[in-house]
């Protein structure tokens, strides 16, 4: 990573992308506030609620700092899916990028870029899923290339489709397959050739025997939700309400995530995204209970302004705040980070 402030990092990273986007205006301070509604885009849906009001409720977490103590180095480093990762982040499932951020950069370029950059820092993408062939042709793509390097995430379609996804994305071995349960709600995909459907415990079920790789359930927001994935047999959940895209005026998936990780209490790995900007913000939500965080909006920006590089410097700024974070409040390892380590504003 170059030697430069994070700050510096970030306005050069966004001016560069600036140039190469004409629907996402990427803003220093990506909080949904001026892409209010704005789908086709970047947008959160309808009011665009959903998307501030994730950033914002961070914010109203602090950290608490407690600096007395050896002068040692953190360790930011955790094991999921039986693999070491450098920091508990992930790039978040994004599909369409050329359309959403209106931008020549395409969806094999893109896959291709997370997937070098978070391999070169140690760290791992999700992929999206999509309507248009090239949505899933993409992320197989990067998934043969780089032997399997990435999680793979399938919209819930009906089961044969679903089936032909699965076969495909297995044999990559990909690191594990996920389904974004709360796509069932996207209406633009309602009315498609091959329309989305809502998907039972015992749909889920049967996808996770299918698979010999670890099964995640994104867009979990609710303990009942969180039952549900569980009696599936997901070994994780994304807390997500998908970057406020699919339900205006829903609620924060930092204001949910505490109580559903207070319901699942290690039975399945607990990983959450949603407005997270900063390795800060990654403290704040492992402190609430999470296993480990996926940024979406800001990644593609990178990745648009500098290919993998991009990618890979943003993934190392988040790291190298969190260490900074974990130091000042004396957290020696992820494991060290707990509920007392912040101040919740909410409460
Ligand atoms: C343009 C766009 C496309 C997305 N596509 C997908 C997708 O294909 N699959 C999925 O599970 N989530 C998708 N999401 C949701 C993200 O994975 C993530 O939940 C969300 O962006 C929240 O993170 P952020 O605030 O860091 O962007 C998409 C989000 C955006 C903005």
């Amino acid at each position: 990573m170059k030697e430069i402030g994070y700050e510096v990092l970030i306005m050069e990273l966004h001016e560069k992308a600036r140039e190469k986007m004409n629907v996402c205006k990427g803003c220093k301070n990506c909080n949904g506030e001026v892409c209010r509604g704005l789908n086709p885009g970047p947008g959160g849906k309808g009011s665009g609620e959903g998307f501030v009001r994730n950033v914002k409720m961070l914010q109203n977490i602090g950290l608490v700092y407690d600096c007395i103590h050896e002068d040692y180095e953190v360790d930011t480093s955790t094991e999921l899916f039986s693999m070491k990762l450098s920091a508990p982040i992930f790039v978040a499932p994004i599909a369409n990028v050329t359309q959403h951020f209106g931008t020549e950069y395409n969806e094999y370029l893109y896959t291709n870029d997370i997937c070098e950059g978070m391999k070169r820092v140690g760290m791992v993408p999700f992929y999206g899923d999509g309507v248009n062939e090239a949505f899933f042709k993409a992320p197989m793509k990067a998934l043969e290339a780089h032997d399997g390097y990435g999680i793979m995430t399938i919209k819930p379609w009906s089961d044969e489709i679903v089936e032909m996804k699965l076969q495909e994305t297995m044999s990559h071995k990909p690191i594990a397959v996920a389904m974004d349960v709360d796509a069932s709600g996207l209406v633009h995909l309602k009315n498609t050739a091959t329309p989305i459907v809502f998907k039972s415990v015992e749909d889920l079920k049967k996808i996770s025997s299918k698979i010999d790789v670890p099964f995640i359930v994104k867009g979990i927001m609710s303990v009942e939700g969180a039952k549900k994935a569980l009696e599936a047999g997901a070994y994780a959940i994304v807390v997500s309400n998908h970057g406020g895209r699919v339900l205006d005026n829903c609620v924060s998936s930092v204001e949910v995530l505490e109580d559903i990780c207070a319901f699942v209490n290690g039975r399945m790995k607990v990983l959450v995204d949603g407005g997270i900007r900063s390795g800060n913000d990654v403290f704040k939500m492992l402190a609430l209970g999470a296993d480990g965080c996926l940024v979406g909006r800001p990644f593609v920006v990178a990745a648009i302004a500098e290919g993998a590089d991009g990618v890979a410097s943003l993934a190392e700024k988040y790291q190298k705040e969190l260490a900074e974070a974990m130091r000042m409040c004396n957290c020696r390892t992820i494991q060290d980070i707990s509920i007392e380590k912040v101040k919740n504003f909410h409460k």
